[in-house]
């Protein structure tokens, strides 16, 4: 494991381990410029890229993205298959660059509601990821709620311990997350004050920024400056300050 947890930032301060991104933004982004929701979100996708490569070289051990969630099927055909799209050719470059680029990709969600196609590229990105221990982890939620999360988590348990009751290790490792850090810094996008959805478990202390860049213009600058905000921040977790 790269270990960010330990590593130091150039004036000496900690990284955030885990980040968390709810990528918010992309129609009004694309409505400003009067271009079809899906133009945003193709930009998006590329946003995505650039950040996800901005985050493993500053020394990050986790990026967890919001792409689609399970209320997102609400949308008309027509964006929900450009999302799709852009999904699957991301999982298709994956399959490709993943080795190269030392970048260990994950799906995060109910998978079971897509597509074959989208389901074989995460069986094959899924064997690719099992060669990458300790590399950089791009999580990327796709059909992915958090209450949908934890009903899995519990069914699962119910299933493989009938009549046991259960604890909260025991729901950590039944979740989509399993073995994953919680994140130490959730970033919404957007101008939205909301979490609709999103790692409803895992963010019980993460600290939250939200900033009202639209995502297709999120940059690199946009990271350090959250993250220089969570430096700021005075993580207690119920104590009490030393
Ligand atoms: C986020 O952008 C991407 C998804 C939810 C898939 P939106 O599509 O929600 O963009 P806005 O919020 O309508 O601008
Ligand atoms: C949250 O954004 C979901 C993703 C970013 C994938 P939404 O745009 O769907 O959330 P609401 O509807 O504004 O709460
Ligand atoms: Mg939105």
């Amino acid at each position: 494991m790269a270990g960010a947890a330990e590593k130091n930032g150039a004036a000496g301060e900690k990284l955030p381990r885990h980040i968390a991104i709810i990528m918010d933004g992309n129609g009004r982004w694309a409505k400003k410029r009067g271009l079809p929701r899906k133009a945003g979100h193709a930009v998006g996708a590329e946003t995505f890229r650039r950040i996800a490569t901005y985050c493993k070289n500053l020394g990050m051990d986790y990026l967890t993205v919001y792409a689609f969630s399970t209320e997102n099927w609400k949308r008309s055909d027509e964006e929900v298959g450009a999302i799709m799209g852009l999904l699957e050719k991301y999982l298709h470059e994956s399959v490709e660059k993943m080795e190269k680029d030392r970048i260990r990709l994950k799906i995060l969600g109910d998978t079971t509601a897509l597509s074959p196609a989208i389901r074989g590229l995460i069986e094959k990105t899924d064997a690719i990821a099992a060669r990458l221990p300790g590399c950089f982890q791009a999580n990327v939620c796709l059909n992915y709620g958090g209450r949908d999360e934890i009903v899995r988590a519990v069914n699962r348990f119910a299933a493989e311990h009938p009549g046991e009751a259960i604890t909260e290790a025991a729901m950590a490792d039944c979740l989509d997350t399993a073995g994953i850090p919680d994140p130490d810094l959730i970033i919404r996008t957007g101008g939205e004050y909301r979490i609709s959805n999103f790692l409803m478990w895992e963010s019980a202390y993460s600290e939250l920024y939200f900033t009202d860049v639209l995502w297709p213009d999120f940059s690199e600058k946009d990271i350090d400056e959250a993250v220089a905000e969570y430096r700021r921040r005075d993580r207690r977790f119920g104590g009490v300050k030393a």
